[in-house]
């Protein structure tokens, strides 16, 4: 999983670089392993030695920067500041192409499997998976509303990053310290 990682990430990032989403993807919400990746790696240099599950918190690392990016967003609409909303499109896109589409799908094909199959954590698992699908729903819905130039639209729009802020905070807390730490136990160190 750690090459296939590594090889996503630097995926998602060449991907960046088609959407045009700089500004807040790119200059803000890449960690900077992620930023040192989109420089690409030197011939020589040796692939670093990261578990499966220190990867995928990395990569929690880029989830947290857009929600701080959210955050800021859903501030900026209630206090009716001045506000572009594709800088929150171009967020919801990181989400969209980096977390659902690639960091969820590693952790649906090849994590929550493991703990089925040992039955442990199953109630968990089962709360992560619903979780991942709630998300994918608030990802469409503000992907939706950031198009959207109405003015009765901008609360709906803030109650949808509100929402999903709700959602992923304590999912990938849960992730980082239950669900990860155990695979360990279920799962030998090769
Ligand atoms: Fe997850
Ligand atoms: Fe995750």
């Amino acid at each position: 999983m750690n090459k296939n990682a590594s090889g996503g990430r630097r995926m998602f990032i060449s991907s960046l670089g088609r959407l045009g989403t700089s500004a807040i993807a790119a200059g803000s919400i890449l960690p900077a392993q992620e930023k040192s990746a989109a420089r690409g790696k030197k011939a020589d240099e040796k692939p670093e030695d990261v578990g499966p599950t220190e990867d995928l918190m990395r990569e929690h690392g880029v989830l947290n920067r857009v929600l701080l990016g959210y955050e800021a967003c859903i501030d900026r609409i209630e206090q009716k500041r001045d506000f572009k909303p594709e800088v929150v499109a171009d967020a919801a896109t990181v989400i969209r192409k980096f977390v659902e589409d690639y960091h969820e799908r590693q952790e649906e094909q090849f994590l929550f499997p493991r703990f089925e199959k040992a039955g442990v954590l199953t109630d968990l698992v089962r709360v992560l998976k619903s979780q991942h699908e709630a998300g994918r729903g608030l990802t469409d819905r503000v992907m939706s509303l950031a198009k959207s130039r109405g003015a009765d639209d901008r609360p709906k729009l803030a109650e949808a990053l509100r929402q999903f802020v709700r959602v992923y905070r304590p999912h990938e807390a849960r992730e980082d310290t239950v669900l990860f730490p155990e695979l360990r136990k279920i799962v030998s160190a090769h």
